[in-house]
């Protein structure tokens, strides 16, 4: 059952939609494209742009499109094993079962949720393809470590960017470290386009290559073509396409990120700084200055004991009107498609199994302000309190 937030002093998420917003999807509306338009080239430049110079863009139609675009791209299908994050969405892991390719999945590291090195480099096959990374949170993975297998082992490297807009590693933005890197802009994100997504690539060929193949594969473009609605199909693709209004969204969001980002880590530093007086949870490593952190938001780990009562601990703060999330509800591979297909053991994943199963997602977005920071803290200490 889906929870009704509205009336939530401090939900857990909302998207910020102002004027600029409004007027630029009416202007979109009217426009006599609606698909195949400048507001579509003009947010994946501006998003580009926000990256670095060295990146290239192409906007989709959500980050699973991305995702998937991204793998079929790269040549991955049936016979090849890509390792992905047990720690994650379900996207990360259906864009690569969709290709017929198996997803060979990695156990997450306790103190970041982030994937376990370790745990890749014993993954590896003659059969592994390449290396999805999801940056959990925000936090970046060790990506110098990644990369260095990859290039050990000549795999392609796929970053699931959904929750690191802002996320970079010794400056270099996440996205563009390894081969492709994908973005999500569902509603709750860092910015949203409604639904809708953006491929990232520091080798334009790669990024060009996904722009073909979102739409149909096509020889030419709307737009491009001699003779209207005449065509020729060079490649197996697919309608993956963000549409103009998503754009025109986009374009006014992406001049608001760095308002966005700013205050997601003033949030999350106050809130980091109030939890230390709230017994019974830990939360997962904060980032540095050359592993910025996006804050999508803060998760805390509760002690066994309160994990078993997770479930009060969200009711308690849910009628203080405070908003909480889990991310993820399960390790992927324990989903019921996966633990079915695949036979996962009820133990495997350990760490995986004790973030999901324990953990309390805590707002920290730029919809709150600092103080409200302390009242997540203070509720949550109430509840723990309740409970003991
Ligand atoms: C890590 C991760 N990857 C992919 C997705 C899917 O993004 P989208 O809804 O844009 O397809 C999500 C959604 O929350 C996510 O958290």
């Amino acid at each position: 059952m889906s929870v009704d937030t509205s009336a939530q002093q401090i939900p857990f998420g909302r998207p910020i939609i102002g004027e600029e917003e409004r007027t630029a999807v009416l202007e979109a509306l009217m426009s006599p494209q609606l698909v195949h338009g400048p507001r579509a080239k003009a947010f994946e430049a501006a998003f580009a742009a926000m990256l670095g110079p060295q990146a290239t863009a192409t906007s989709v139609a959500s980050c699973t499109a991305g995702l998937h675009l991204a793998y079929i791209h790269l040549g991955i299908g049936a016979g090849d094993e890509v390792i992905v994050p047990a720690q994650t969405h379900v996207a990360t892991a259906h864009s690569v079962e969709i290709t017929g390719a198996t997803p060979v999945f990695v156990d997450c590291e306790a103190e970041t949720g982030n994937i376990d090195v370790a745990g890749i480099a014993a993954a590896i096959t003659p059969r592994t393809k390449a290396i999805s990374v999801v940056h959990y949170l925000g936090l970046p993975v060790d990506m110098t470590s990644v990369m260095a297998l990859a290039r050990k082992y000549n795999l392609f490297v796929v970053e699931d960017c959904a929750l690191a807009v802002g996320s970079s590693l010794d400056d270099v933005a996440c996205g563009l470290i390894g081969d492709v890197g994908v973005f999500s802009f569902y509603p709750v994100k860092h910015l949203t386009t409604a639904e809708g997504g953006m491929v990232v690539s520091r080798r334009p060929e790669v990024t060009a290559s996904i722009d073909n193949l979102k739409a149909f594969g096509y020889d030419q473009n709307v737009g491009e073509r001699k003779v209207p609605g005449v065509y020729n199909v060079m490649r197996l693709g697919l309608n993956y396409r963000m549409n103009e209004l998503q754009a025109a969204i986009g374009l006014e969001q992406v001049k608001k990120v760095p308002g966005f980002l700013k205050a997601r880590r003033e949030n999350a530093d106050v809130l980091r700084e109030a939890m230390k007086s709230v017994p019974g949870i830990r939360l997962l490593v904060d980032g540095d200055t050359a592993r910025v952190h996006s804050n999508y938001c803060l998760v805390g780990v509760l002690e066994p004991a309160l994990g078993e009562k997770r479930p009060q601990i969200i009711e308690a703060m849910k009628q203080q009107g405070i908003g909480t999330s889990v991310y993820y509800p399960g390790p992927v591979p324990h989903m019921s498609y996966y633990r079915e297909k695949y036979g996962t053991p009820a133990e495997a994943f350990p760490n995986a199994r004790r973030i999901s199963m324990h953990s309390l997602a805590l707002p920290v977005g730029p919809h709150l302000k600092p103080a409200q920071m302390k009242i997540v803290a203070e509720g949550l200490k109430a509840a723990i309190r309740e409970l003991k």
